[in-house]
C-alpha cells in the first residue's frame, strides 16, 4: 500500500508561516467541501468508513492525531503532526482517526459535497467492494 503524504510549501518569514492550497495545483482534485474536527474527546476513534468515489486530503493543522488506512488487504498507521503535511486518502480506503491530542484540529479537503450514499460504513461491504473493483480491473 502506498501512503501519499504531501509536504506543502511553507511561505515562512520572520513573521511566521503560511501555507496556501490551490485545487489541481497543490491538491489533486477539485475542492468541493471543507470540514474540520476539533475538541475531540480523549480516546475517541472516528471514521470507520470508506467511500465509493470521494477523495480527501487530511491536514492536522493544530495538534496531532493518527490515521489508520486499510486497503482491505493491508493496514498502515500514519501520524499527522505538522500543519504543512497532508495525507491523501483515495475513495476505496477504510479509514479510522484516533489518538487526537486535546488541541487537535483535523482539517479535511474533500472532492465532493456530503452525500451519505457515497459512504461504505459496513466493513464486510467494504471488503466486497474492493474485491469487486479489483476483479473489474483484471476482467
Ligand atoms: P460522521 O460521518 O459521523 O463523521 P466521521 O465518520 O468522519 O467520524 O459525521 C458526523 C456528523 O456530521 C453526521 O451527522 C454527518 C455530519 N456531516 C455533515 O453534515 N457534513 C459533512 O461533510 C460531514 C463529514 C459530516
Amino acid at each position: 500500500m502506498q501512503v501519499v503524504k504531501y509536504a506543502f510549501q511553507q511561505h515562512g518569514d520572520e513573521r511566521g508561516q503560511l501555507v496556501a492550497l490551490e485545487e489541481y495545483r497543490d491538491i489533486p482534485f477539485q475542492i468541493r467541501r471543507v470540514y474540520y474536527m476539533y475538541a475531540t474527546k480523549e480516546g475517541v476513534r472516528r471514521g470507520f468508513h470508506a467511500h465509493k468515489s470521494l477523495e480527501q486530503i487530511l491536514i492536522c493543522i493544530h495538534g496531532t492525531c493518527k490515521i489508520l488506512l486499510d486497503s482491505g488487504t493491508e493496514k498502515k498507521i500514519v501520524s499527522l503532526e505538522k500543519p504543512y503535511e497532508g495525507l491523501y486518502i483515495a475513495s476505496d480506503m477504510w479509514r479510522e482517526m484516533f489518538d487526537f491530542s486535546p488541541d487537535a484540529v483535523l482539517l479535511v479537503l474533500a472532492s465532493d459535497y456530503y452525500e451519505e450514499e457515497d459512504y461504505i460504513r459496513n466493513y464486510e461491504e467494504f471488503l466486497a467492494f474492493v474485491k469487486e473493483k479489483e476483479a473489474k480491473t483484471w476482467r
